[in-house]
């Protein structure tokens, strides 16, 4: 099957209630208390799955801790022309130049407005229109239309598939941007705010990295999610689609993101909750994550691979090496290996 065919029907499936298992069972040293929330596990859907929020309780369902929405634009976009997202199946890996394909700010708060209330933590993913003059009205008005409905908010500046975006990771521009992001914040109604996270590339060099590192310490946002995909190709990919334009995620992803989100613990002195995403398809992956520094994990495409049986395997696996290390929880763990 075509491999975005897949994904609606994977969709469409959730939206069903077909799958459920839920978090009830979750084991104790899986608890994360972070941000004031308490999640039932530091698993969590990765933002790009669920663009339009058709799916966040049907997600939660399924084991998750957490679920991620977005990436959502002021106005709905088309994306990029179709095919746009392949699989590299020998790699375990995915390409994706989807471009931000998603129904608009206005769809998807409506969608939030009407499961408010209901239990589970939902992340609200923000990104910029292709054709907009201003990215930080863009993203102001994302915090303005999503932030009274978003348990976190995320500032998404890495994604490979909208021209210009990953420029915004630069020290000036990011500066700027998080400060009238998080004024936006501020002047929300809700009550406590929705902390705000800011997702980055792994694609980085060492001098953007201590940029990056430097003004979210200064502008005190509440978070860094390591990584979106990359645009490198490593040698080793066998998969025909190697060679498609895009964003590379999967099994080749892990070892870069996770030396990043370790080299971003390093650089804010562990004082900044971390997000690790990239590559995690196993419980030792997600426990490899925590002890690089993540405080919660995130995956996409282990799902693709994986089936959704993934989650509980994960949270089971994960569970039992904290365990056999002698961890009581997650934060015990959390930058341990860094
Ligand atoms: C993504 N990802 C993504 N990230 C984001 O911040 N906004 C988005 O809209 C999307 N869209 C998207 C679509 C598809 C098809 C994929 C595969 C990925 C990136 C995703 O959230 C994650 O950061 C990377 O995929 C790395 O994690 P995995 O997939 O290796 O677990």
């Amino acid at each position: 099957m075509d491999a975005e065919a897949a994904h609606g029907l994977a969709v469409r499936t959730l939206a069903g209630g077909w799958i459920r298992s839920g978090t009830a069972d979750d084991p104790d040293n899986l608890r994360v208390s972070l941000w004031g929330r308490d999640f039932a596990n530091p698993i969590g859907l990765a933002a790009g799955f669920d663009k339009n929020a058709e799916v966040p309780d049907a997600v939660l369902r399924l084991g998750f801790g957490f679920t991620e929405v977005g990436s959502v634009t002021p106005k709905p976009q088309p994306g990029n022309p179709r095919p746009r997202l392949f699989r590299l199946p020998e790699d375990h890996a995915v390409v994706n130049r989807m471009g931000f394909n998603n129904e608009g700010l206005e769809a998807v708060a409506a969608r939030l407005r009407a499961r408010e209330g209901r239990p589970g933590i939902v992340g609200v993913n923000l990104g910029k229109n292709k054709e907009s003059p201003s990215a930080e009205n863009d993203y102001v008005k994302g915090v303005e239309t999503l932030g009274p409905f978003a348990d976190y908010l995320v500032v998404n500046v890495s994604s490979p598939n909208t021209p210009g975006l990953r420029a915004l990771q630069g020290k000036a521009p990011l500066r700027e941007l998080l400060e009238a992001v998080g004024r936006a914040v501020g002047g929300l109604e809700k009550d406590p705010k929705p902390p705000l996270l800011l997702k980055v590339a792994p694609d980085l060099t060492n001098d953007d990295k201590a940029d990056i590192a430097e003004v979210t310490l200064e502008t005190g946002i509440d978070g860094l999610i390591a990584t979106n995909t990359t645009i490198e190709r490593p040698a080793s990919l066998q998969g025909v689609a190697r060679a498609e334009a895009g964003g590379l995620s999967g099994r080749p992803l892990f070892d870069p993101s996770t030396r990043v989100l370790a080299d971003f613990h390093r650089l804010t002195g562990g004082k900044l909750p971390l997000v690790g995403v990239g590559g995690v398809a196993s419980g030792a992956d997600a426990y490899a994550k925590i002890r690089a520094g993540a405080t919660l994990v995130q995956l996409y495409t282990g799902l693709v691979y994986g089936g959704p049986g993934l989650v509980g395997r994960i949270k089971r696996d994960l569970a039992a090496l904290l365990e056999r290390d002698g961890f009581k929880s997650v934060a015990d763990a959390v930058g341990t290996g860094a």
